[in-house]
This record gives C-alpha cells, structure tokens and sequence, in this order.
C-alpha cells in the first residue's frame, strides 16, 4: 500500500476526522481494485459499509465525503432528506401505478431474487415542465426511505473541457456508496442528441460515459433521470432505462386537485368554483396553476382580506397564462 495513504488513514483516525477516514478509506479499495486485488478490495468495502448497513443505514445513513470539481472546488451534488407521501403530487392513474409498482418492486427485492429477477433502478422521468418530475423525485425519496443524491449540473458541466467525465465518475463512485434515489435533472444537459452539429465532441464523450456508468451501476441505488426535452435523447439513451415514465399536463380533474390543494390556505369565499377554476386552466402545468394560487393568496392577503375570491383567483390565472404565453413565444402580452 502506498505509504503516504497509510499516513493519511493514520492521521484521521487520531483526529477522528471521519470523512477524511472514508475518503482515504475508499481510495485504498478503489487502489486496490486497480491491482485486481478485487477479494481483498470486496472484504475492504464489506468491513466500511455493508457492516455499518445492518446497523444504522436504514435509519441514519453514513453521508460519505461530497465530491466536488476538481477547477472549481464546487459541490457535485447535495444529499437531502425529505418528508412527502403520494398525497403531495397530483399524478394520472397511469404514471401512479408504474411508480408504486416500482417501490413494490423494492420492497419485495428479496421475493423477486429467489426467482432470479431485480427490481427496477434506472428510471427516466420525461415530460412538459412543471409536470411534477423532481417532486416525485422527492416523494419516491420519502416514500422508498432512501436520502435524495440531488445531482447539481452545472458544476457536472461547467468545468474545464474533460473535466465533466471525471466528474461525473466521481459522482457514480459516491452513488456506489450507499442506498439513494439519485436525480440527475435536467438530464437533456447531458442527454442532448449525440450527433449535434453544433456540439464539438465534449459532450458526446460525456454521454458515452454517462451512459456506460449507467449500464454497469449495479448498486442499491434509484437512478432517476428527468428531462423537459426528451426529444433531445436518442435512441441510445433511452434504451438504457428499465423503465420510462411519462409526467403529462393535468387533465380537468387533477387541475381541480391541484388548486384544491394550493388554495387550502385560505378560507374561501362562496363564490369559488374548483370546477371553474379547472376549466379556465387548460393546458396549464401542476406548476402554472401552483404559482397563480400563491399569487391570489398573496394579494388577498397583502390587501387585508381574509376570504379568497373568485375573481382574485380568475385575474392570477389570466396574469399567469401570459406568462406562459411569454414564455412560449418570447414577447410580453
Ligand atoms: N403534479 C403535480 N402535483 C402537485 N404539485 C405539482 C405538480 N406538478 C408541479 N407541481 C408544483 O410545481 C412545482 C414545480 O414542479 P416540478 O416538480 O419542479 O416540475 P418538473 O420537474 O416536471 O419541471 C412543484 O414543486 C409543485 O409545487
Ligand atoms: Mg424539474
């Protein structure tokens, strides 16, 4: 073993500086490896996580060091624990029922292994924006019990040329670590169609590399890729996926759910209509309708009333649609 690792693991054992420890600890397993000493390397992995799993894992996972980019010092990506059910999205019965069969699936991994069969674990989110891709992200997170590996792109991609595959094997190392729903979002960054004329080959390596990582992660871990423009992805991509979930706009009866749910904060005047206010909003996003909600709520309060009305709610629609509208097409109504 390299002499100066062993000073290193020396030293932060006596300061008991515990990243330190597993940052040189995973090194040595990944040197280790490097010399296709992979008994030794496997014993060396068992020994820091798997004995620790059966301990505390499931409650409180060990967060092993944050990677960062090696130019910048930025963070790759951040860890973060959530508290939300499948109440907290408003989803179609289709796209709902592909996600609870795939946390079954998890629940029963050990039921599915006796008969040689895995449970899904790579995953890609696809659809308009404001569709509710990363709060389902959040929800899986909570409802699977796995902490959320939310991973930041633009420090994947905002280093120095070549410096993004190295990142991003840096981040795959971290995921090997430990039992996350990780969410690669606003996947098309990386996903965008490999044969782009005005692209000069960076990103074609990265989405190779992304891509191979991904196929040869056989950890514990959910994989979730989310993306606004799957039309950016090719073939190649998608077929690295076991499953692929599409978020759609909501329909008439969800769009109703939804301005139930974001208007709950304030008591209604008689006049509101859920029924109305769901019609008045087609071809909104769950997010279109949750900022028009939070504009009537805020100018309801801020003018001193305590009932919603009607109308204030009807006005932040229409403010809304141009913003969409603007969005859309680039100018101001
Ligand atoms: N289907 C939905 N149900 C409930 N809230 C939603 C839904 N879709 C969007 N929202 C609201 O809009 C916010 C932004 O949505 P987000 O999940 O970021 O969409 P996407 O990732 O598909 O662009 C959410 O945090 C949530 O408050
Ligand atoms: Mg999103």
């Amino acid at each position: 073993m390299n002499s100066e690792k062993l000073i290193k693991l020396f030293e932060a054992f006596v300061k008991k500086d515990s990243d330190a420890f597993h940052k040189i600890a995973w090194e040595i397993i990944e040197d280790e490896k490097r010399k296709k000493h992979h008994l030794l390397a496997a014993q060396l992995k068992h020994i820091l996580i798997e004995n620790t799993s059966s301990l505390n894992m499931n409650h409180i996972q060990q967060i092993p060091p944050i990677p960062r980019d090696n130019e910048k010092g930025f963070r790759l990506l951040d860890v973060k624990k959530f508290f939300l059910d499948w109440n907290d999205v408003i989803l179609s019965k289709e796209t709902e029922e592909i996600l609870k069969q795939i946390v079954q699936e998890l629940e029963k991994e050990n039921l599915l292994n006796t008969y040689g069969l895995k449970p899904k674990r790579k995953i890609l989110f696809y659809g308009p924006p404001g569709t509710g891709k990363t709060l389902t992200a959040k929800v899986l997170s909570s409802v699977i019990g796995y902490p959320l590996v939310f991973v930041r792109f633009e420090s994947v991609i905002s280093s120095y040329l070549g410096e993004t595959a190295s990142n991003l094997r840096k981040i795959f190392d971290f995921i090997e670590k430990g039992k996350w729903v990780v969410l690669f979002d606003e996947f098309d960054i990386i996903g965008k169609q490999r044969d782009d004329p005005t692209e000069h080959g960076e990103i074609k390596r990265v989405v190779n590399n992304f891509m191979l990582m991904l196929e040869n992660y056989e950890g514990d871990s959910v994989i979730i890729a989310a993306t606004n423009h799957p039309h950016l992805l090719d073939i190649g991509v998608w077929r690295r996926f076991d499953e692929t979930v599409y978020f759609d706009l909501p329909d008439r009866e969800r769009r109703k759910k939804i301005f139930e749910k974001y208007l709950k904060v304030l008591k209604k005047d008689k006049n509101i209509n859920l029924n109305k206010l769901s019609e008045k909003t087609d071809g909104f996003s769950g997010s279109d309708i949750e900022q028009a909600c939070i504009d009537a709520l805020k100018n309801t309060i801020l003018n001193g009333r305590e009932l919603l009305s009607f109308d204030e709610v009807e006005k932040a629609i229409l403010r809304q649609r141009n913003k969409i509208k603007a969005k859309r097409t680039g100018k101001y109504e």
